[in-house]
């Protein structure tokens, strides 16, 4: 049986081995895929101790995406451009790299009738999360793409790694001023709680709201965006989904259906 794992710290509450399993059973593959903890400083270890135990590839979440891309041997143009990696393979002695998260953000969106082509589109955040998802984004050819941040100078260094893009970088008080069709949060400013720094006239009836996080509850950039009427609020649990789906498809070569994964997981989390 072809073994699979997501490396991670804290990973127990992981829900990739339920998906890729969901998969799994879907497309008559027969896998296993397991959480697998790695400790802060021994991330590199876990993957050769997994590759040796006949390890096909593996999912890689926080804090170690940036330590698997290091320890590739061929990276994908999108894993280079993103500084990160979410999906290793382990093949003729090699380990491939490639990060899914930004087609799995894109899908989600497409599949929740949200149209990006020529669209102004504001991602907020500038750390990994944000990193990972521009190129797909640029790649659906909106009207423009502003990233704005509370550190301005990160968004800054997002930007000028592209050339002959509509891309753009800000701080939240210049994204206050101006008006776009799609918000997305990257940051992590949700997780604890404050939620961002975003004036309630950047959210009109017209904006879609987007969170990569999740949870029970609204997030709170998506319970401000409800508050002010936006016309659609989705949070990332297809994302989460997508991402996975795109991984499988690389190890596989199926690509699963997403929705009656995602309903499941959307019922299971309701039921918490
Ligand atoms: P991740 O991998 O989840 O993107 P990260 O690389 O630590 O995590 O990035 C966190 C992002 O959330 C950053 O854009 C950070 O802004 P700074 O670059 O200015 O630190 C943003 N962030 C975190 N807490 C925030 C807050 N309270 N208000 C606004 N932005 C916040």
């Amino acid at each position: 049986m072809d073994k699979y794992c997501v490396f991670g710290n804290p990973i127990k509450q992981s829900r990739s081995p339920f998906i890729h399993l969901s998969f799994a059973k879907e497309t008559e593959q027969v896998i296993s895929y397991a959480i697998q903890f790695a400790e802060i400083d021994g991330f590199t270890e876990a993957v050769v101790e997994f590759i040796a135990q006949g390890g096909k590839g593996a999912n890689v979440t926080a804090p170690f995406k940036e330590q698997a891309m290091a320890m590739c041997d061929e990276l994908t143009e999108h894993a280079k451009f993103s500084g990160a990696v979410n999906t290793l393979t382990f093949k003729n002695g090699k380990i491939y790299g490639d990060t899914t998260d930004g087609i799995g953000l894109v899908n989600d969106l497409l599949t929740n009738g949200v149209s990006l082509k020529n669209s102004r589109i504001l991602l907020l955040g500038a750390g990994g999360a944000s990193k990972g998802v521009v190129l797909p984004l640029l790649n659906q050819k909106p009207k423009s793409l502003t990233i704005a941040n509370r550190t301005v100078s990160k968004a800054k260094a997002i930007v000028e790694q592209y050339t002959d893009q509509p891309l753009l970088a800000c701080s939240f008080e210049e994204a206050n001023e101006q008006v776009f069709d799609v918000i997305i949060n990257a940051t992590s400013a949700g997780l604890t709680g404050n939620g961002v720094p975003i004036s309630e006239k950047l959210i009109t009836i017209n904006s879609v709201c987007y969170d990569m996080t999740y949870g029970k509850e609204l997030t709170p950039f998506l319970q401000k965006a409800q508050n002010l009427k936006a016309n659609k609020v989705i949070d990332g649990l297809g994302m989460l989904v997508g991402q996975a789906a795109e991984s499988f498809d690389i190890w596989r070569g199926v690509k699963p259906a997403v929705e009656p994964v995602l309903k499941e997981l959307r019922a299971s989390l309701n039921a918490e």
